[in-house]
């Protein structure tokens, strides 16, 4: 009777949808395996593939790895367990891949790669990666910076990415490439703070210890997130930042522009939180017609100084 009751519990539940992953009312299932909810820019990543995929019809099953490489593996195991139609891979650090994508391309499973990319051999392991070009976001920044100082030194301290991240390794070569071309500009510190407010606040702490406030010219953050962490740490430390010390990051959050708003922060590189609309979008074509789409679709990344931070801040509000 037990026995029984359990069936009739499962019979029920796959009515919902289960075994081949797909629901009785035909949508669409993908899998996203995301990272966690580190930034800003992070959670408004996750909200709008939710809103995309409503938007759309799509059955979407969101795993947050907490920044942690085993849990992406363990979600992605779960998605080809399911049989999703499709999977989309946020990856925290950039290797590691291969074994568990192999998986799913031997379980027919397309993987779309979100944000950051990926070091393997063999690309034929995903379908595409919607991604921005990250050394050139780092290059941006830096760019800004060689140009305002226009031949003066400027001792700078970075605050990097997730170690081990396709973003993190490339603004660093971006921006370093970008200061090639001004000797007087030097990075003089530079450490992980994991994309997260708290942590870079500790970083800029002993940043500022170490080198004493009135020797840092400017701050690189690879993330705007960070940069409120150091803005808040500078001002604690009785120091002006966006007047007295430069600051330079990237994703365009609607923080950082209320902080040029405020006076606290000078620039920042835009990253786009909607990889998931041109994800869904190639992913559609693909299954209409199996022409592989282009491998790598890439985003814009534009500067913002603050002339236009109202306005942006204004357009951007909501949607955080
Ligand atoms: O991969 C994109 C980066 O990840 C964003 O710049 C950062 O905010 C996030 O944590």
């Amino acid at each position: 009777m037990k026995a029984l009751t359990g069936a009739l519990a499962a019979l029920v539940l796959c009515l919902g949808g289960c075994g081949d992953g797909k629901k009785a009312d035909g949508k669409m299932v993908v899998g996203f395996s995301q990272i966690g909810s580190e930034s800003g820019w992070r959670a408004a990543e996750t909200k709008m593939t939710r809103q995309i995929a409503d938007a759309k019809g799509v059955d979407l099953r969101i795993s947050d790895a907490q920044q942690r490489q085993e849990n992406q593996i363990k979600a992605i195991r779960g998605f080809i367990a399911q049989g999703v139609d499709a999977i989309f891979l946020a990856p925290v650090v950039s290797t590691g891949w291969d074994s568990v994508l192999g998986e799913a391309r031997a379980a027919h499973i397309p993987v779309v790669l979100l944000d950051r990319s990926i070091e393997t051999r063999d690309d034929g392991l995903y379908l595409s990666a919607v991604t921005s070009d990250t050394v050139y976001e780092g290059k941006v920044a830096g760019d800004w910076l060689v140009q305002h100082m226009a031949g003066k030194p400027c001792r700078v301290v970075e605050i990097q990415g997730t170690v081990g991240s396709s973003p993190a390794t490339n603004r660093k070569k971006g921006f370093g490439q970008a200061i090639a071309a001004a000797p007087g500009i030097t990075i003089v510190r530079s450490q992980s703070g994991d994309f997260t407010r708290a942590k870079a606040k500790e970083v800029m702490e002993s940043f500022i210890k170490a080198e004493g406030a009135g020797n840092i010219c400017a701050v690189y953050a690879h993330n705007d997130d960070m940069m409120i962490g150091a803005i808040q740490a500078m001002k604690e430390a009785g120091m002006k930042p966006g007047s007295q010390v430069l600051t330079i990051s990237i994703d365009g959050v609607p923080d950082i522009f209320k902080a040029m708003m405020d006076g606290d922060a000078n620039v920042t590189v835009e990253l786009t939180p909607n990889m998931a609309g041109p994800a869904f979008d190639l992913l559609a074509a693909w299954r209409k017609d199996h022409k592989a789409p282009p491998k790598w679709v890439q985003t814009p990344s534009k500067l913002y100084t603050p002339e236009t931070a109202a306005a942006e801040y204004a357009k951007r509000k909501d949607m955080y």
